[in-house]
Order: structure tokens, then sequence, then C-alpha cells
């Protein structure tokens, strides 16, 4: 069964007196333990599904299915709550907080969650990306591909079952890229978590296990 499934999604989005139909009618769908790939050129609606699929907008039509249950029409609270529960995200440009160490910003999403030791598991998340020894550096202090890094592991805090990752390799250099894509491999082979991945990098192409193609809007498969 799919973890993920959109059914003839349309997004609309309305400026002034013009519209923009940034999805016409997509269908989706992704497997627990599978990385699939969007690829299209720039403004074909990569970010708006990846929106969709991340809860982090609603469709104009069509439905969202998650693990099972139909979530299209939910409130904000409840598309947070299901964020917060199931999907981890990766953003370009990393999102970290300035003023806090690599371990505290991984920390950070599992702030209200008492039950577990955010900070052990923090350092092993960023043990796991080969950050062992950056624990206590803040972004500012970190390179790129670091920084990248620890958007990763903060992403994986909450043991999503879901991964969305818009160009996670966008700013990186084929080296560090095959790092972070070698670590979300991994993710989907050993824990059974389904990657949607943004990309224009034909390396991340290669790594996962499918590729789908965004044009003006219509999914191409
Ligand atoms: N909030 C918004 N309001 C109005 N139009 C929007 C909004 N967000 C996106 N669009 C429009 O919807 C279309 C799809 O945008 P989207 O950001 O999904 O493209 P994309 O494939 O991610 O592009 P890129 O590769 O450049 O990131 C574009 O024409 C864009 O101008
Ligand atoms: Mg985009």
């Amino acid at each position: 069964m799919s973890i993920i499934e959109l059914e003839g999604v349309v997004k609309r989005y309305e400026t002034g007196a013009e519209t923009v139909e940034a999805l016409k009618g997509v269908d989706f769908s992704a497997a627990r333990g599978e990385m699939v790939t969007v690829v299209g050129p720039s403004g074909s609606g990569k970010s708006t599904m990846l929106n969709m699929i991340g809860l982090l907008d609603s469709p104009t039509a069509g439905s969202v299915t998650l693990d099972g249950q139909d979530v299209t029409g939910f409130s904000e609270d409840e598309r947070t709550e299901e964020r917060r529960a199931e999907l981890g995200f990766v953003f370009q440009s990393f999102h970290l907080l300035p003023m806090l160490t690599a371990v505290e910003n991984v920390e950070l999403p599992s702030m209200w969650d008492t039950s577990v030791d955010r900070h052990d598991r923090a350092v092993d998340l960023l043990e796991r990306v080969g950050l062992g020894d950056r624990l206590t550096h803040t972004p500012g202090e970190l390179s790129g591909g670091q920084q990248q890094r620890v958007a990763i592991a903060r992403s994986l805090i909450n043991e999503p079952e879901i991964l969305l990752a818009d160009e996670p390799t966008g700013n990186l250099d084929q080296e560090t890229g095959g790092t972070i894509l070698t670590e979300m491999q991994r993710l989907t082979e050993e824990e059974n978590i389904a990657v949607v991945a943004i990309t224009h990098d034909t390396q991340l192409e290669e790594f996962s296990d499918r590729a789908v193609n965004l044009v003006d809007g219509v999914l191409h498969t």
C-alpha cells in the first residue's frame, strides 16, 4: 500500500486578476522504502506538488491520502499534527537557526516531545551523517554540505515515515551530494522510509528507484 497518494490534484493560485494553475490533475503515489525523484523545468509545479505531499498546503481539487487516511479536508491544526507525526522536510536553503549549535538545531523539532531522550537521539543522528565531531558548532561555523547534513539529521528527529526534499544536493559538490544520497538510500532500505526528492541533479536520479517528470503542471510517469 502507498504511504502517500495524490489523486487528481489541482492547485490554482489566485494573484490579483490572474490565476495560475500550477498542478493540473496530478496522480502520484509513493510506497514505503521507495526513493522517488521529481524532475522538471523551473515553474513546472514541483515545489507546489511537494507542498501537497507534505501537507503544507491544500489542493484546490482532488484528494491527498496519507498512510491510508484521507487528509484532504483536514484543518491547519490537523495537518500540523500529521506533519509532526509522519513527515520530515529538507529544503534547499537549510533553515537552520544561526544562534543554535548543530545538536540544538537537530533537537528543535522534538522539543514538544518529552517521551524520548532527544539529546541522545540528536547526537546519534549527527554521528550517522558524519558530524559527530561538529556537535557544538553553529551553522556559521559549518560548511554548506555540513549544514545540509545537519538539516537532514533534523528532518529525522521525529522518525518520519516520509522524507521530502527540495533540491537536497543543490548546493553541494558531487562527493558531498553522494554522501547525502547514500544516507537517504540507507533510510529507504533499512528504515523503510519513503523519500520524495525534487532535483536537477542527475546523480540523485541514479540513486533513486524511480523518476517522474512534471511539465507545466502535468505529471508524466
Ligand atoms: N504562492 C503562489 N502564488 C501564486 N503563484 C504561485 C505561488 N507559488 C507558485 N506559484 C506559481 O506556480 C507555478 C509553479 O511554481 P512552483 O514553485 O511549484 O515551481 P517549481 O517547479 O518548483 O519551480 P523551480 O524549479 O523554479 O523551483 C509557477 O508558475 C509559479 O509562479
Ligand atoms: Mg521549486
